[in-house]
């Protein structure tokens, strides 16, 4: 008998401009599994709300990273691929876990620490977003969330809520899931400063990130500016001085997949910190340009475009929408009669 197959769920905001930290980190992983798992993989439009959005924008974007993730190799043949507000299961659910999540555990989550004290006005989704992504996890019972380092606070939350709810109601109704962090490119870093993740808030700023659409001019110039250190050693360290290195090294390796021991013969040779730069941006352009290919052929064909994100979306609210009515139903809420 085939054993049965891992759930996985994950999801990413359609705001900011994907970069190579999410596709490191999360969406070149999930593209890799597919054949072995039962996928949901959501565009999260509802936690991109946490933040202030322009409303033509949000919509263009969602769009845009709906082609990228299938320019990625999502094969929605293999996984169900659609965007949050299209089942209504998220945002209903999410109320029903808030009566539940004590309001501490919010106030505790670095990520909301961190957004929070660079705003003026803090909205309450944003405090709320965790919740939010509880709910997206466990509505599917899910075993596996495939994410970046940054996010496992956040599916370590989402086990407290799944938990607390099972121990409240006194029955296994969630499954428990478990954060799934890869080996390599958990945490890319900023290469104008390394000291800080790659991030879609700074993407904007010249030579921080390298945007999955970026042009191959434009990512060896941002290469060949990544902050480095004054030595010339290549090699994988933990040591704060060589984090620029570090993370060049990690990006090559994260992309081409060989060992560190493999990575380092491929640069027994270089001369020197601009020897690395080139060839880190080479594997990168070499990654990309295919995926650049795709995704302007999809963004060619909005209707089909679409119509596979309306075939996600009934998958998806076949499984999250009933869980949710059931969970009414186990909280003492009336269902409304079937007509
Ligand atoms: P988001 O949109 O910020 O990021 C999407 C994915 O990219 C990973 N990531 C990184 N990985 C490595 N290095 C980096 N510099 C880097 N930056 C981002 C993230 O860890 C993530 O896996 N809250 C989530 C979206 C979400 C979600 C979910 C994820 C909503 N519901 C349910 C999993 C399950 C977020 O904002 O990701």
């Amino acid at each position: 008998m085939e054993p049965t197959k891992k759930r996985v769920f994950s999801g990413i905001q359609p705001t900011g401009n994907i970069h190579l930290g999410n596709y490191l980190g999360a969406v070149k992983n999930w593209a890799a599994k597919q054949d072995e798992k039962i996928n949901y993989f959501c565009i999260v439009d509802l936690h991109s709300l946490t933040v202030p959005q322009d409303p033509a924008d949000l919509r263009f974007q969602t769009r845009s990273l709906a082609a990228m993730l299938l320019a990625c190799g999502i094969d929605p043949a293999k996984s169900t691929l659609f965007i949050q507000s299209h089942v209504r299961a998220h945002a209903e659910g999410c109320w029903l876990l808030n009566c539940i999540t004590p309001l501490g555990w919010l106030q505790r989550m670095t990520q909301f620490k961190d957004k929070s004290a660079k705003q003026e006005s803090v909205l309450t989704g944003l405090l709320d977003y965790p919740v939010l992504m509880a709910g997206d996890i466990i509505f599917y019972d899910a075993n596996e969330v495939p994410v970046g380092e940054d996010q496992k606070q956040h599916v370590e939350l989402a086990r407290d809520i799944a938990q607390r709810f099972n121990s409240l109601y006194e029955q296994e109704f969630f499954v428990i899931p478990e954060p799934v962090i890869p080996e390599a490119g958990a945490r890319v870093m900023g290469l104008d400063d390394p000291t800080v993740k790659m991030s879609k808030s700074l993407a904007h700023v010249r030579g921080h990130a390298i945007r999955l659409l970026d042009d191959p001019k434009e990512i060896e110039r941002s290469f060949k500016r990544a902050v480095t250190d004054s030595g010339n050693e290549i090699v994988f360290s933990d040591d704060p001085e060589k984090a620029g290195v570090n993370n060049l090294l990690g990006i090559y390796k994260a992309i081409t997949g060989k060992s560190e021991a493999e990575v380092l013969a491929d640069f027994a040779d270089a001369r020197g910190y601009g020897d690395l730069k080139k060839r880190v941006a080479a594997v990168t352009i070499e990654a990309l340009l295919p995926i650049q290919a795709r995704y302007q052929q999809l963004m060619a064909d909005p209707a089909e475009l679409d119509r596979l994100l309306a075939i996600g979306a009934e998958q998806a609210a076949a499984v999250a929408n009933p869980k949710v009515d059931q969970m009414k139903e186990i909280m003492g809420l009336v269902l409304p009669q079937q007509k």
